[in-house]
C-alpha cells in the first residue's frame, strides 16, 4: 500500500498544473499569464485583462469582450423579474447564485464562461436595487462592464474616478492561484460537471470569512476603532481575545500581498477622500506593529482584503456588496480554471485519515 501524505489544508500540495497565474509567496508576486499584477491592474479594462487571462480559451467571435459581455448581460437581465420576489429574503450573494441556476446554459463552456461572468453583474446590482425597493436597471450592451456595472447599481452615469477604481478593483481580485473558491470549482470541474455547477460551488466557497468574506469585517474594525488614537487598544483587545484581524495574514504569502499596494495605488486619485484613507493608513500599521509582537515567529501582513474594504468604501459600495462584487471579478478566473481542469482530465480525489471507532 502507498503511505498517503497526511497535509491539513492542503498546505503546499500541489494538485494541477495552470498556465494563468503564478503567486510567489516569498517575493510577494502575482503574475497573470506572464504579467505582473502592477502591469496590469490601473492599466487595463476589466474586458482587455480578461482576455489576456482567457488567451486561447476564447471563441473567435469573443475576442471583442466589450460587446460579448455587453450582449450576455442583455440575455442575464431576462431572468430578473422571475426571481425578483425572493431577492428580499436573500442575501445578495445568495440571490446570485439563484440567478446563475436559472439561465439557459449553451454547450459550449467558453460561451458559459462570458455569459456566466457577465450574469453575476447583472445579478449582484438587480438583487441589491430590489432589496432597497428599486427597480432593476436594464444593462447598456455597448457600455464598457465596470461603467455599465456602476450604472445598473446606482442609476446614474459614474465618473471616470469610480469607473477607473472599479476597474483596478476587478483586475486586481481576477485570479489568484489555487485559492480555496478556485480549488473548489477545479473540484466540481474535475467530475466533469459543468461551468455553471462549478461557479455555483466557487461563490459558495468565497463567501467565508476567511476567503472573500473577510473586507466587510474589515470595515467593521475601521469603523469601531474611529480615531487612529485609539487602535493600539482596540487591536490589543481583539488579539487577547484571540480573535485574529480580518484583511491581514495569507496562507502563500509570507511578505505583503502585492494586491494591497495596487488596490492603495487607486485611492491615491481619491483626493476628497483623504482623510479618510489616511486613517485607515493608521489604522493598517498599528495592526501590523500589533501583530508582530503577538505573532513574532509568523509574518502577518496586509493581505488584499484590507484595501478591498478601503477602496471600495471609498467608491460608495457598502459591506454587503464586497462580496459579491469579488464573486463578479474573480468569476472570471474561476470560469479559466475549469476549462483547463476539464481538459486536463483527472479528477481531484484526495483521502481521509480515519480515526473513528475500529469494527
Ligand atoms: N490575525 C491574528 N492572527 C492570525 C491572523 C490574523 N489575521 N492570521 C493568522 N493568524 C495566526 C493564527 O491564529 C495562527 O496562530 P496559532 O498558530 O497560534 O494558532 C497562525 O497565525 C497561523 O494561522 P493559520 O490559520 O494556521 O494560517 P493559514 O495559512 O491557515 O491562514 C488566513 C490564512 C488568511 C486564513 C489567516 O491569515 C486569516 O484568518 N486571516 C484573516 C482573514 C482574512 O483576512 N482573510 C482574507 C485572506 S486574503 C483573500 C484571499 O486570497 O482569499
Amino acid at each position: 500500500q502507498i503511505a498517503a501524505i497526511h497535509a491539513p489544508g492542503l498546505e503546499n500540495i500541489i494538485v494541477a498544473e495552470t498556465t494563468l497565474s503564478h503567486v510567489d509567496g516569498q517575493k510577494g508576486e502575482l503574475i497573470l499569464r506572464g504579467k505582473a499584477i502592477d502591469d496590469i491592474a490601473g492599466k487595463q479594462s476589466f474586458e482587455e485583462a480578461v482576455c489576456h487571462l482567457w488567451q486561447g480559451l476564447l471563441l473567435p467571435s469573443q475576442t471583442n469582450l466589450t460587446p460579448a459581455f455587453g450582449t450576455a448581460r442583455l440575455k442575464a437581465f431576462q431572468a430578473v423579474e422571475q426571481l425578483a420576489p425572493l431577492a428580499k429574503e436573500l442575501s445578495v450573494i445568495d440571490w446570485m447564485r439563484l440567478g446563475l441556476d436559472s439561465l439557459t446554459i449553451d454547450e459550449d463552456e467558453r460561451t458559459n464562461a462570458v455569459e456566466l461572468t457577465a450574469a453575476l453583474a447583472v445579478f449582484l446590482t438587480s438583487a441589491r436595487r430590489l432589496k432597497q425597493g428599486q427597480t432593476p436597471i436594464t444593462p447598456d450592451p455597448e457600455a464598457g462592464f465596470s461603467k455599465d456595472l456602476l450604472f445598473m447599481l446606482h442609476g446614474s452615469e459614474p465618473d471616470k474616478e469610480a469607473i477607473d477604481a472599479m476597474d483596478r478593483y476587478l483586475v486586481t481580485i481576477l485570479d489568484h492561484g489555487l485559492n480555496a473558491s478556485t480549488f473548489t470549482a477545479r473540484v466540481v470541474a474535475s467530475t466533469l460537471s459543468d461551468m455553471r455547477s462549478c461557479l455555483s460551488a466557487a461563490i459558495g466557497a468565497l463567501k467565508g470569512p476567511l476567503h472573500g468574506g473577510a473586507p466587510g469585517p474589515v470595515l467593521d474594525m475601521i469603523e469601531d476603532i474611529g480615531e487612529p488614537k485609539k487602535a493600539d487598544r482596540w487591536i490589543e483587545q481583539e488579539l487577547n481575545a484571540g480573535n485574529r484581524l480580518m484583511g491581514f495574514g495569507h496562507r502563500v504569502y509570507r511578505v505583503r500581498d502585492p494586491r494591497a499596494d495596487v488596490l492603495k495605488e487607486g485611492l491615491k486619485s481619491l483626493t476628497h477622500l483623504t482623510d479618510r484613507i489616511e486613517k485607515a493608513q493608521a489604522i493598517e500599521q498599528a495592526a501590523l506593529k500589533a501583530l508582530k509582537r503577538h505573532k513574532p515567529d509568523r509574518v502577518l501582513d496586509t493581505n488584499v482584503e484590507f484595501y478591498t474594504a478601503v477602496l471600495l468604501d471609498a467608491i460608495g459600495f457598502d459591506r454587503t456588496l464586497f462580496t459579491p462584487l469579488f464573486a463578479v471579478g474573480r468569476s472570471a478566473g474561476w470560469a479559466a480554471h475549469v476549462i483547463e481542469q476539464q481538459s486536463a482530465g483527472k479528477l481531484i480525489r484526495p483521502q481521509s485519515r480515519y480515526i473513528g471507532p475500529s469494527i
